[in-house]
């Protein structure tokens, strides 16, 4: 069995789950059923940053300690996820003791290896993102994302000779092209080691300014910069969880994170593990950013849509179905309500739940739910089998690809096929006549194997909703398309199917 290690990013506990949140963690919870589904071990990592500068400052606007302010929001993202039926395997805190050793640890072995020196540093400095920034990358003097002028700041601190491993950081993202993935974000990665000196890292911060952090190892006196804190974890998780199986685990790392932080994973974390001494992960999948109209989401500029009322108002499946059929991984999409009640009503509503209300009222109405047994196949029957066979192949290659998208609209090919197959074999015609009954039982028997399909397809993207097709179908909760499994096998003669559950009400608008 493959060993699969999928992370998300650690959350900031300065804000609240919303949609970017949500997004990367649903993409990553779907890859990860998608392994498990498939027979991988996988470990699934998320969890909050909550160090550094910007909690401060959070915790002090909430007039409480930086430690109570962190178990507050922390508590939040872990709560929020478990509402929304994120299967994570673990969840890691930045200031969990045995992440913290390993920060230790590692900056130990980047010491020795002599790669981190002591020296003074002036600079503009965002306190919202923790990082000082040159004139250049400034948009008219201020921080392009928090839109405020960075402060002029003096100190002494230590390096991280990242300039270093500039050279070897080119060689090997030309030698491993899927290392960076999609490929424009390797290019930019590739564009900006080639562009210029990579310059050192600044990696502590003076405990006279900053007390919220990790100890250095080799000073009492400083703290560690958050990021280097923070990428840490992924070497800290796994070697808490699987202490055993390391080896096995840390080179299989995927992580997936959005575009604005690929440069600290891009290039911070690449050149930290090498200087430790540590193999590199084995992929970083990066994704494009939500947006509402022009602004990016985020708390400070508004426009917040949190996941818990998503799932209270249209419930989780519906909230996720739109996440992954909207956004191409890798690309930028905007969130807009129109756009989501039109897609779930036309996918999910009519598409999905029309094939499945329908299909099993006349199973119900016909036959008291019993299964009927196949006849001779038309070459109807023959076409609405090979587009679930062709759904099943492009589902899972789509996967291998992360173009989720992709993959449900090639489900939705085959639902589309199994509702025009209800249209052209008219089995409600078919169920009156008691010569041509047995045809309609028939036709009714490739239709619910076809449920059955999208059931098990769709366990990795929709979960709740193949558990409740499962169940309406009879077929049991772990039920998979394994190597023996052919069209018509599944759906046993004689099992006896239950009446439909509405899937997907119809949300209605006042424009409706
Ligand atoms: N704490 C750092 C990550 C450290 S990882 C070692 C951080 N946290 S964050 O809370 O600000 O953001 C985490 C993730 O949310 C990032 O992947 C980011 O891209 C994603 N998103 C935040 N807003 C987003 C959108 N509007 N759209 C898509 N994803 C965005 O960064």
């Amino acid at each position: 069995m493959a060993k699969v290690y999928l992370t998300t990013p650690l959350y900031y506990v300065n804000a609240e789950p919303h949609l970017g949140h949500t997004y990367t963690t649903v993409v990553t919870d779907t890859l990860a059923r998608w392994h498990r589904q498939k027979g991988d071990e996988v470990l699934f990592l998320t969890g909050t940053d909550e160090h550094g500068d910007k909690i401060v400052q959070a915790a002090a606007a909430a007039g409480v300690t930086p430690r109570e302010h962190a178990d507050r929001i922390s508590g939040i993202f872990r709560a929020t996820w478990d509402a929304c039926g994120i299967s994570y395997d673990h969840f890691i805190r930045t200031t969990d003791p045995y992440h913290v050793a390993t920060v230790q640890e590692l900056l130990g072995r980047m010491e020795r290896a002599g790669d981190i020196y002591f020296g003074g540093y002036g600079g503009l400095y965002c306190y919202g993102c923790e990082r000082f920034y040159t004139e250049k990358e400034l948009v008219d003097g201020k921080c392009p994302d928090h839109q405020v002028a960075p402060t002029y700041i003096e100190e002494e601190n230590y390096f991280f000779r990242m300039s270093r491993y500039q050279q070897r950081l080119i060689e090997e993202l030309e030698a491993n092209p899927h290392r960076i993935e999609p490929e424009r974000y390797r290019n930019e990665v590739l564009a900006l080691l080639r562009g210029e000196a990579l310059g050192d890292l600044c990696i502590s911060r003076p405990k006279t300014r900053l007390s919220w952090g990790i100890e250095l190892p080799f000073d009492a006196r400083y703290v560690a910069y958050v990021w280097v804190d923070a990428l840490a974890n992924y070497v800290s998780a796994v070697r808490h969880v699987h202490p055993d199986a390391f080896d096995a685990y840390w080179p299989a790392a995927e992580h997936l994170i959005g575009k604005d932080i690929l440069k600290p994973h891009g290039i911070f974390w690449t050149t930290m593990l090498m200087s430790a001494g540590l193999p590199l992960f084995k992929q970083l999948h990066v994704h494009g950013y939500w947006t509402r109209g022009e602004s990016k989401m985020s708390k400070s500029l508004g426009n917040v849509i949190r996941p818990l009322e998503m799932k209270q108002r249209f419930g989780m499946d519906a909230f996720r179905y739109f996440l992954l059929r909207e956004m191409a991984f890798g690309q930028d999409a905007t969130f807009s309500e129109d756009a989501f009640v039109t897609r779930v009503n036309a996918d999910l509503a009519n598409n999905l739940g029309n094939l499945v209300s329908r299909t099993l009222a006349m199973q119900q109405r016909y036959f008291a739910g019993i299964v009927q047994p196949l006849d001779e196949w038309t070459d109807g029957d023959r076409a609405l089998a090979n587009a679930f066979a062709a759904a099943r192949e492009e589902v899972a290659a789509f996967c291998e690809q992360l173009a989720f998208h992709r993959a449900l609209e090639a489900l939705w090919r085959a639902i589309d096929h199994a509702n025009k197959y209800i249209v052209t074999t008219a089995p409600f015609t078919l169920a009156k006549n008691p010569d041509t009954k047995p045809r309609a039982g028939a036709v009714l028997h490739h239709l619910l194997e076809g449920l059955f399909v999208a059931a098990v397809l769709l366990r990795p993207f929709l979960p709740e909703t193949s558990a409740k097709m499962l169940t309406m179908l009879a077929m049991p909760a772990d039920a998979r398309l394994g190597a023996e499994w052919q069209w018509g096998g599944a759906m046993a003669d004689g099992q006896i199917t239950q009446p439909p559950e509405i899937l997907f009400p119809r949300i209605e608008t006042d424009a409706a």
